[in-house]
């Protein structure tokens, strides 16, 4: 019986840095930047991604942002070690103007904030979170939206990911790392 850390424990033994090379995700973040977070309108923004991994999305958010608002509030939870640990390893030193980054080591559910965001994003997360988790998480989520807040979802489709994962199985795993 998997528990809710078994999901994120997972993550210590995944060479999800990996992504830095494959840039597996590049293509449904610069969707999701280009066509809805861009869309944003005002002089400020502030976006909380649930599960940020090693914060590649973050790592694309900063160059899409800087310059195109004055005050730009990045915040995110991950609670796996390793893939925080890495994210703070490689975060810029000096951050871009007026770009605030706000990092919790922990699970979504046990975060607490009490900002509000014009966008929650859960990107390649909802699985991980348990059937008996899910209404508190989707209720815990619209009490971070503001008012016309958006909560973007991303879920992989089953049948390109088995794909993806017969034809290139050393995408996240490192070689090596497991026996039988
Ligand atoms: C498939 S990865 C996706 C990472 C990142 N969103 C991306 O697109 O690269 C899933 C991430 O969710 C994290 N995770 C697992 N359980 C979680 C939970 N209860 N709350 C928040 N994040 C969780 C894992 O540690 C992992 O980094």
């Amino acid at each position: 019986m998997k528990n809710k850390d078994f999901f994120y424990l997972q993550y210590n033994k995944i060479n999800w840095k990996n992504q830095e090379k494959t840039k597996i995700n590049s293509f449904i973040n610069d969707y999701i930047i280009q066509n809805v977070i861009s869309n944003h309108k005002g002089d400020s923004i502030s976006i909380f991604d649930i599960g940020f991994g090693i914060g590649f999305f973050f790592k694309m958010l900063f160059p899409a942002l800087e310059g195109k608002y004055q005050k730009i509030l990045i915040e995110g939870c991950e609670p796996s070690r390793v893939n925080y640990d890495y994210f703070l390893k490689k975060k810029p030193k000096e951050l871009p103007a007026g770009i605030t980054i706000n990092t919790h080591k922990k699970t979504f559910q046990d975060t607490k904030t009490d900002i509000k965001f014009d966008f929650v994003t859960a990107i390649y997360v909802f699985p991980h979170f348990l059937s008996e988790d899910l209404e508190s998480v989707v209720k815990k989520i619209h009490s971070l939206l503001k008012d016309g807040g958006i909560f973007i979802l991303v879920l992989a489709e089953d049948k390109y990911l088995e794909n993806k994962l017969k034809t290139e199985q050393d995408l996240f795993i490192e070689k090596g790392k497991f026996g039988r």
